[in-house]
């Protein structure tokens, strides 16, 4: 499927279908933005309410936050990433584009006029996105869009710790926007300037990181496993190339229609921003275990996970073509539980009146498993099961006269349709409330 281009197809469903469009379409778009439209937000939701359940709720160490995207600029003095959070950007003198160097696969030309010997010296160039805060436009009152949820995170290190006066190890969790000017935005969703992150940093005995990192490690399979992402590759990132807060980074790489590329990342960032905060804040951050009366600065062992980029895997894993019914077909083998849209019920035709009745009450009773059980009585059947195939709706309802008891010892059955495989089903009502209750 990758010599047909499967790249274009995803993102053309994506736009055809609802789920992504580029940001600010109609003024000629904006490089690095995209928006998700309803599918897509009902898509990334189910994503991320997944991930908070399994990783916050259904867990008793865990602690979820939502910090202000602003903070104090000391912030990201003291976290490094003033002074190193950078890209090396080199401009070609002929044409005036400008790449990152490391991402060029020929240093001496440039990609976009072809002149060998115009890219000159390459220079660091911050990634963080600084704007103002209040009416003065001076460096005073510079602040920075977070490039990081983590920032978030360790500032209210300390108030977690005061409120619920945790036992380590424990973690505190968070999933909001994160803002980065990347030198080069690319491939659709997958490298963006204003994305959104899934992080916890979690609070072990210094001894005890490896552990730690080992479990989270399989935690960070098992939830690939869970939203359907397919062949996660593991990559043990060297000494010269790990960000500069940790002391032992894996990415978690996916195979990308354009190559295996970085998905999330697992790193052992140590005691470095805590102590780095402590310095430069003049808080303690240290912590105090009741039992030894040892005061320690805990490690941290940090699960990061993109949204974006995890909605790209999932539907590059999801995207699929088949032969059904003498027909091709696209359509997304999504898992039921991060599915936009559960089931959909339909009256095999619309202008029966005893039929729609029917099937409005059936999917009245659905919509008490979930409420994301849709509607369709438009055109024929056979075109709205594609439809819903398309946007990965697991299974299809339909209401005929055998429901209403034209042939009686079906009366009150109706036929359940499965997305894979095109199979249909007679059930009841109950039975298919069943099924669909056990795919959730
Ligand atoms: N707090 C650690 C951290 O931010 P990172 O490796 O820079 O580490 C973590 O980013 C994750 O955020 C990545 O693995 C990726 O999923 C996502 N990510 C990073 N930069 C991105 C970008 N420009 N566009 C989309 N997602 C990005």
């Amino acid at each position: 499927m990758a010599e047909m281009g499967l790249m274009e197809k995803i993102v053309s469903l994506a736009k055809r279908r609802g789920f992504v469009y580029p940001g600010s379409e109609i003024y000629g778009g904006l490089a690095g933005t995209y928006d998700y439209g309803p599918h897509g937000v009902a898509l990334k939701n189910n994503i991320k309410n997944l991930w908070w359940k399994t990783f916050v709720e259904a867990r008793d160490d865990m602690y979820g936050v939502d910090a202000a995207i602003l903070m104090n600029p000391k912030v990201w003095e003291a976290s490094g990433h003033v002074a190193g959070f950078s890209d090396p950007l080199v401009e070609c003198s002929n044409c005036k584009s400008r790449f990152r160097a490391d991402h060029l696969a020929d240093p001496d030309t440039c990609p976009s006029c072809g002149k060998k010997g115009t890219l000159g010296e390459a220079r660091q160039f911050n990634m963080m996105f600084k704007t103002h805060a209040g009416a003065a436009e001076n460096e005073s009152a510079a602040v920075y869009l977070r490039p990081e949820t983590a920032g978030g995170i360790f500032v209210n290190f300390k108030n977690v710790v005061d409120s619920f006066h945790p036992k380590l190890p424990f973690g505190i969790a968070q999933i909001g926007k994160a803002f980065r000017n990347e030198i080069a935005p690319r491939d659709f969703i997958f490298r963006l300037r204003e994305l959104e992150q899934m992080e916890v940093e979690y609070f072990v005995k210094p001894a005890e990181w490896e552990g730690a990192f080992e479990d989270w490690r399989g935690r960070m399979h098992a939830f690939a496993k869970d939203i359907g992402i397919n062949s996660v590759h593991e990559l043990e990132v060297g000494d010269g190339d790990r960000a500069h807060y940790s002391k032992r980074t894996i990415d978690f790489e996916f195979d990308y229609p354009f190559g295996r590329k970085e998905l999330w990342g697992l790193a052992y960032r140590t005691d470095f921003d805590l102590s780095a905060h402590e310095r430069a804040s003049g808080a303690s951050l240290q912590y105090l275990d009741e039992e030894t009366k040892e005061k320690f600065t805990p490690h941290v062992i940090e699960p990061s996970l993109g949204v974006d980029r995890t909605l790209l895997a999932v539907l590059a894993s999801a995207y699929a073509e088949d032969e059904l019914g003498g027909e091709s077909r696209a359509y997304l083998k999504l898992s039921p539980k991060i599915a936009p849209v559960k089931a959909m019920v339909s009256p095999l035709l619309k202008n029966k009146p005893e039929l729609v009745e029917k099937a409005r009450d059936v999917r009245e009773e659905l919509r008490k498993i979930h409420p994301a059980i849709a509607w369709d009585d438009n055109g024929n059947i056979g075109k709205r099961y594609r439809r819903q195939d398309e946007i990965g709706t697991p299974f299809c309802i339909t209401i005929d006269f055998d429901t209403l008891g034209e042939h009686p010892e079906l009366l009150g059955t109706v036929t359940l349709r499965h997305r894979d495989t095109g199979a249909q089903e007679r059930l009841t009502v109950s039975e298919v409330r069943q099924k669909i209750e056990e795919a959730l």
